[in-house]
């Protein structure tokens, strides 16, 4: 796999050149779109990269949505139909979404064609589009089916941060804190103070940074089997809190939010079972609530989300799995955590 990070030169135009070599010989591209994508994305795309003028696009429709079986059925029968072979690319122009989808299609189709992701999300450049983990929802619960399938190139080109609303970059943000957290302690810092001061700025040097301690985890662990174990900082309660406020329906949260959240349980066990400085815990959360409003559980909230919580695949001998923090860049992954010690970490979010 290639990474193309953002720097002085263009990211795109690098890809174009890249796309123009050897390796890409009587490739045929087919281009992966939502109707954002397809709007503010694709006319920066095929203005750059002159490999693509001639390329197919397909659009699926926004969001968790397109995350399903029946559209990938519908994408594998559209490339069948347009007797797409073993050459041909599939080009992933989007979020989280978009690159799940298209990677699991690729990974499906003839046994495995290459895919390009070209994330156009800040969750997408500093996450989803790299790592090689593919999927889809099934039956309402998330990413239940995928393959390991790495990108062919993962072209990272914050150009199409620019359209971003505003509420999609701080679910963004919060997948950047969690991995300066595990990984960069200085660049953690540097993002905090931004969150705080008003300033916030994503730098071509914090993407190069976050996408670079992401694929090092990775390089070391890429079926997830162990150290990659340390991302899911703050997930295992992310994950909870995105399900019960769906479950709940008043205002459902998308899963950066969620994770944010996520993170301030993460570090509230961690001061009480490994040591962690209080004052990170305070920082943090402070952080956290100039990008999110921090919810109010109580008891009864706790039991939904212990609900959820008891149905991750980690979990060992009735207690839940977490990842906590010793201190920032030093992540601590399976520990067992009693139910009521993060009950009581809940009712304390705020
Ligand atoms: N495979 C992995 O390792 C991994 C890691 C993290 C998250 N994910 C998955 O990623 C998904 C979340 O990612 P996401 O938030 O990027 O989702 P997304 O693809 O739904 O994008 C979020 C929204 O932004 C819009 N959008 C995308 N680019 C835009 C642009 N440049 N300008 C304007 N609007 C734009 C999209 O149309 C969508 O409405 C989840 O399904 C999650 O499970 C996967
Ligand atoms: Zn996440």
């Amino acid at each position: 796999m290639k990474t193309i990070l953002p720097s002085r030169s263009s990211s795109l135009s690098r890809l174009n050149r890249m796309l123009a070599g050897k390796t890409f010989d009587n490739a045929r591209f087919f281009i992966l779109v939502d109707e954002n994508t397809y709007n503010h994305c694709l006319p920066h795309l095929i203005a750059r990269v002159s490999r693509l003028h001639e390329a197919e696009f397909m659009e699926v429709p926004v969001g968790e949505e397109c995350k399903d079986i029946a559209i990938a059925t519908q994408l594998w029968q559209t490339l069948l139909e347009s007797n797409a072979d073993r050459n041909t690319v599939i080009v992933n122009l989007g979020g989280g979404c978009i690159s799940d989808l298209g990677g699991f299609v690729a990974a499906g189709y003839k046994r495995g064609i290459r895919h390009i992701n070209i994330p156009t999300t800040l969750i997408g450049m500093a996450d989803a589009a790299l790592g090689g983990k593919t999927a889809l929802n099934l039956a309402g619960s998330k990413n239940q089916i995928g393959f390991f399938h790495q990108p062919a190139i993962v072209c990272i080109d914050p150009l199409f941060l620019n359209t971003l609303p505003d509420e999609e970059m701080f679910n963004g943000v919060f997948e950047m804190l969690k991995t300066f957290m595990i990984g960069d302690r200085e660049r953690y810092g540097q993002l905090c103070d931004m969150i705080l001061s008003g300033t916030l700025d994503i730098t071509a040097d914090l993407l190069t940074a976050c996408a670079e301690i992401k694929s090092a985890v990775v390089k070391q662990d890429p079926h997830d089997t162990g150290i990659r174990r340390i991302l899911n900082l703050g997930h295992t309660f992310g994950h909870a809190i995105e399900a019960y406020s769906h479950h709940k329906g008043q205002s459902p949260l998308a899963h950066g939010q969620a994770v944010g959240i996520g993170l301030i349980v993460a570090l509230y066990l961690s001061v009480r079972k490994l040591g962690l400085d209080p004052a990170i815990l305070d920082r943090y959360r402070t952080v956290a609530a100039k990008l999110v409003t921090l919810p109010h559980y109580n008891l009864r909230d706790t039991e939904g989300l212990l609900t959820y919580m008891r149905q991750d695949k980690k979990n060992q001998g009735g207690d839940i799995c977490c990842v906590l923090l010793q201190n920032l860049t030093a992540p601590v992954i399976d520990l067992p955590v009693p139910e009521n010690e993060i009950r009581d970490a809940l009712l304390k979010i705020c």
